[in-house]
């Protein structure tokens, strides 16, 4: 049985791949009604007994009053598709996803006086996996706090920071993060067929090491290093290929270097 909360009215301006991951653990949360706005014909498939959906904002039926609108479309397309949301600013709590959109940038669009709430989560929130990091502006109330906590949640774990520019190195940690683990997987697979796996086995070991692993290490008390450590015997040849990998610190300079250019790039986008 279903024991969470019922949640109020959702409006969904965006209904593609975060929007619908978003939607469909808040249909597990069991809200009490939400309305679709998106033009493209795949948005249809969203529709159920208690999801509406239509193309743009002059479709939404007269008397939903939303208590939350959340913003899951292209940062590029925020100019044309938000001011029509503006007439629901003073009831509703805006909660954007979109990359490198200040609350400065939205309040521009929907009003200055908007509640918004700003949030960067991950690709992992299509299984409910996701991680994301949100910031409030001063015009949210304590209750639309708890409503977007509890919306995002529906994705996976939150986590609030109560400094905005805190999310540019989120943005590169977390929001590209599942992609710097899908290329270890990559390149796992392609060291495998160069050791002469056949490639089922080379791919299934890597995909399953990756999987494995990240079960472990939620499984586990013992932090990422101690985990590291527990499999490098001395002497053996995990120690051998760390060796390597941890030579003259190149992979952590590496790694430092990436999420600075991408926490870089995040500033100048949200600029
Ligand atoms: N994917 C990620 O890893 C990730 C992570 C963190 C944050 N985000 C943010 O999440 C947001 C959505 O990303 P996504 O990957 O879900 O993009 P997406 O799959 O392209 O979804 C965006 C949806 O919005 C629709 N749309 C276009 N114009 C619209 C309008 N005027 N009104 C309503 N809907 C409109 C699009 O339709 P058309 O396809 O017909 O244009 C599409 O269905 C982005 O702002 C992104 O920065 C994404």
């Amino acid at each position: 049985m279903n024991t969470s909360p019922k949640l109020p009215s959702l409006l969904l301006v965006g209904g593609g791949r975060m929007g619908s991951a978003l939607l469909a653990g808040w249909r597990e949360q069991g809200f009490s009604q939400a309305v679709v706005a998106d033009p493209s014909p795949e948005a249809a498939r969203l529709a159920g007994p208690d999801v509406t959906v239509v193309p743009g904002p002059d479709e939404i039926p007269g008397g939903f009053t939303p208590a939350a609108i959340v913003l899951a479309v292209k940062p590029q397309m925020a100019a044309a598709a938000l001011p029509a949301y503006a007439r629901y600013a003073g009831r509703a709590v805006f909660i954007s996803i979109m990359a490198g959109k200040t609350i400065h940038a939205i309040a521009q669009l929907v009003g200055c006086q908007a509640a918004i709430v700003r949030a960067m989560p991950n690709t992992p929130a299509a299984v409910r996996q996701g991680i994301t990091v949100a910031h409030a502006c001063n015009h949210v109330t304590s209750g639309q706090r708890a409503l977007a906590d509890m919306l995002l949640t529906a994705a996976g774990q939150v986590a609030w920071v109560e400094d905005e520019g805190l999310l540019d190195p989120v943005t590169a940690i977390s929001g590209g993060g599942p992609a710097y683990v899908f290329l270890l997987a990559e390149l796992l697979e392609q060291a495998g067929l160069d050791q002469g796996l056949p490639p089922a086995l080379a791919r299934q070991l890597a995909r399953q090491t990756v999987i494995g692993s990240a079960a472990l290490l939620a499984a586990s008390d013992e932090d990422a290093a101690q985990l590291r450590i527990n499999v490098t015997s001395p002497g053996g040849t995990t120690a051998e290929a760390l060796k390597l990998l941890r030579a003259d610190d190149a992979l952590p300079k590496i790694f430092r270097a990436a999420i600075q250019a991408a926490t870089d790039k995040s500033r100048m986008l949200s600029a």
